[in-house]
């Protein structure tokens, strides 16, 4: 009998790791997650599978480490031996990352350096994917078409420095040693199991609680800023795609479509029925010392090598994800009622 194929995903209890698990379950894998401890549980996006007597430890398996601890990391890929890794973990957060340089730095910068000598040193067969991100980009002019993969870097906070630490780290090493390793740029992706102080999912969870009457007011930063929106769950698809391919590469994945915070909340609080400028209001703490004004991608080489595009429009989009905030808030979810 063929046996299953073993994925490694740091970073399954967050949005992108919960749907890739997802995603690799229905293809048949064995899926190993890193989870860190937590004095609370940290497993909502996954606890529909934790809970699954037929995958649970049969097809999916938790195992405790984090990206600072080289150590367990290596212990981890030796008792594993995955054929995929992905490296989802991060101090994913913007803004917060100007709060903690350092820490940022440590887990989404030389978090991935350890995470990669583990993989040269006990699973050289593996395949890798580096999440990178358009982050990266920064405070470059973008072309009209949107940003490639030959455009220069320029990131402006301590997550994107990071972040081009990992992209150039993931590179040398696929140069270096040989390795299968594929950085995927990924533009800003979103979903129902976004993290809620992300704007789109701050946005979404505040229309359902406006609506029925549990807040009257949403605080947000800078509206005018520009984001490439999808949809998180055909970008995992994506990430899959670039480690099936036979040599490893670097692959931008976005929309080509770009739409500000001010849209999104038209779109947003519109869908409701609701009057966005009457409940939102401005507050500095959520502006950034360096703001990245305008993303846009262009992910023809990823449609050229591997066929992959983007098929959920913005609206689609912002409307499936106040829809679930909408059930999530009157069923009285957890933090809801
Ligand atoms: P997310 O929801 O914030 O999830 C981040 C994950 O990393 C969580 O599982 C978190 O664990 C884990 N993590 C944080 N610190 C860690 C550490 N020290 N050791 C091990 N794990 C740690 O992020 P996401 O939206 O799914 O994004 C996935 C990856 O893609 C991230 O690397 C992000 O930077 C990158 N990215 C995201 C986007 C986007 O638009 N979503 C775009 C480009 C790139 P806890 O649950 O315990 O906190
Ligand atoms: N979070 C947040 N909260 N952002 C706000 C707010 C607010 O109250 N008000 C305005 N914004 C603006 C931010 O200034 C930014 O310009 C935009 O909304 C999007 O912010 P986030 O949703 O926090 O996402 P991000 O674009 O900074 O970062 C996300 O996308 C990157 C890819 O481009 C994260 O997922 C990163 O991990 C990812 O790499």
């Amino acid at each position: 009998m063929k046996k299953n194929k073993k994925a490694f995903i740091t970073g399954v209890t967050g949005q992108d790791g919960s749907w890739l698990a997802d995603f690799l379950l229905e293809k048949g894998y064995e899926v190993y997650g890193l989870i860190r401890r937590s004095s609370s549980f940290n497993t909502d996006r996954i606890n529909h599978i934790y809970q699954n007597p037929e995958i649970n430890n049969k097809r999916f398996f938790l195992r405790y480490g984090d990206l600072t601890d080289s150590s367990g990391l290596a212990k981890l890929l030796h008792q594993i031996r995955p054929d995929e890794i992905y490296n989802l973990g991060a101090m994913s957060h913007v803004r917060v990352s100007f709060d903690l340089p350092e820490y940022t730095g440590e887990v989404t910068g030389v978090g991935t350096i350890k995470i990669l000598e583990a993989m040269r040193t006990s699973s050289a067969k593996a395949r890798f994917y580096q999440a990178s991100s358009s982050e990266l980009y920064g405070g470059m002019d973008c072309p009209k078409k949107g940003y490639t993969e030959k455009d220069p870097f320029y990131p402006r906070s301590p997550y994107g420095v990071s972040k081009l630490y990992s992209f150039w780290s993931a590179k040398n090493y696929r140069e270096a040693y040989g390795l299968h390793i594929s950085n995927g740029i990924l533009f800003n992706h979103e979903s129902e199991r976004r993290g809620e102080t992300f704007v789109t999912r701050k946005i979404t969870t505040a229309v359902a609680r406006i609506k029925t009457g549990r807040q009257k007011t949403l605080y947000l930063g800078n509206l005018d800023a520009k984001r490439d929106w999808g949809d998180a769950k055909e970008y995992v698809r994506a990430m899959w795609m670039m480690l099936q391919l036979k040599k490893p590469d670097d692959y931008v994945i976005a929309t080509g479509k770009t739409y500000s915070v001010r849209q999104f909340l038209e779109e947003a609080f519109g869908y409701a029925g609701l009057d966005w400028k009457k409940h939102v209001k401005f507050d500095p703490r959520y502006l950034r010392p360096t703001e990245v004004d305008y993303l846009l991608g262009d992910a023809s080489k990823a449609y050229r090598v591997f066929g992959w595009k983007n098929q959920t429009s913005f609206k689609e989009l912002v409307h499936r994800m106040v829809d679930h905030d909408m059930d999530r808030v009157t069923s009285g979810e957890k933090g809801d009622a």
